[in-house]
């Protein structure tokens, strides 16, 4: 079995990361900063530590800026739903994933907010002024499409929001594990992603980075393990925003995930991934019953002629190839692509995938276009 939907969730982990989780299983994983015993501290130890990792690797202020949450869905909803006020009006990109789109127009019909989407074809500091408006709070995007290589300069986005008093709301999904990010050098406000993808760790984890040190709004409420005794949640970070117990083993392997990645570099990574898909594209798109959109942050995605890629999917999931066909819950990607109603298959690959992978992809998907 060849599996090259990695942007889905990555598989398999980094035998690192398993022999972590193991350990974290076996040995210590007590309520996290619940209890004062051996394994509820080791468990916070090790979840700081995971913390910290995320903070060198994005130049964040400190690991006290990292909230832990169950995946990335969560913490852009955490981060959307804190920073976007009643009335106020947003710029958003036109490819985003529904974990974007669906907040906003849930607060287009709760809170009358309304949004902008820029042209990502186009120059995007030109769009982002046609897009400016005198009411306009923020600006909340991918930096990095999970459908297609179309990616948002973070430099840009930051400039622009500083110049312009915005908040800026990162979607970073796609993104950590394949680019550098400097929060230093290209500050934002909030900045989201999955740890169970290009980071490695199993699913059950994401994380938000806040710039702020205090919580905005409180979404959630419950135990924190630290001052019990008040009715309200803790308005520090990252408690502020942990209510409940947070998911030792996922958080732990998350840790593995990442010290996995600095062992490698984080440029090794994305010129093995860039030469992998680059060889693909250059191969598919000479298929003339295929259609190859370009290639980014470790996927490509295609077409052959106008058959449902849901239906290719289905066939090389039959000759032993793992992808996601449809819309990868990313409609407004697919209506740049037009490819809204067929989808698209799409193969996402990780640092653990081989060239010889690919020259079997290749193999197959010649072989169905052929027939087809
Ligand atoms: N958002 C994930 C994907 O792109 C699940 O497949």
């Amino acid at each position: 079995m060849i599996y090259l939907d990695n942007a889905a969730t990555s598989f398999p982990k980094p035998r690192a990361v398993i022999r972590d989780l193991n350990f974290c299983l076996k040995k210590y994983c007590g309520n996290p900063g619940r209890s004062s015993h051996k394994l509820s501290i080791k468990a916070i130890e090790e979840i700081y530590n995971t913390r910290e990792l995320i903070a060198e690797m994005i130049d964040a202020e400190g690991a006290e800026h990292i909230i832990f949450t169950y995946n990335a869905t969560y913490a852009l909803n955490i981060a959307i739903k804190s920073y976007v006020s009643e009335k106020c009006h947003i710029i958003t990109s036109d490819f985003e994933h529904n974990s974007v789109i669906r907040p906003l127009e849930s607060l287009k019909q709760s809170l009358g907010v309304e949004y902008s989407l820029i042209d990502t074809a186009k120059d995007i500091r030109t769009e982002l002024n046609k897009a400016l408006r005198p009411d306009t709070k923020g600006i909340i995007c991918s930096i990095c499409s999970n459908v297609f290589g179309r990616s948002l300069p973070l430099s840009v986005l930051s400039e622009f929001a500083k110049t312009n008093s915005l908040f800026l709301i990162i979607d970073a999904s796609q993104a950590l594990g394949h680019m550098h990010i400097d929060l230093k050098k290209t500050p934002c406000d909030a900045l989201c992603a999955p740890g169970h993808k290009s980071l490695f760790g199993i699913q059950g984890c994401g994380f938000a980075y806040f710039k702020d040190k205090y919580r905005r709004k409180c979404l959630i409420e419950g135990g924190s393990g630290a001052n019990s005794i008040d009715k309200e949640m803790p308005m520090l970070l990252p408690e502020g925003y942990e209510a409940g117990t947070l998911s030792t083993p996922a958080i732990i392997s998350l840790g593995a995930g990442i010290r996995f990645i600095n062992k490698i570099g984080l440029d090794e990574i994305s010129s093995k991934l860039n030469a992998m898909t680059q060889s693909l594209y250059d191969r598919l798109r000479y298929i003339k019953e295929i259609d190859a959109y370009p290639v980014g942050c470790g996927l490509l995605s295609f077409n052959i002629k106008d058959i449902s890629s849901s239906v290719i999917a289905k066939e090389l999931d039959n000759a032993g190839i793992c992808v996601r066909g449809g819309l990868h819950c990313a409609p407004s990607a697919h209506k740049i692509l037009g490819t809204l109603g067929q989808g698209a298959v799409r193969a996402s690959l990780s640092y653990l995938n081989s060239q010889g992978d690919i020259e079997y992809l290749y193999k197959v998907t010649r072989e169905i276009a052929n027939k087809i």
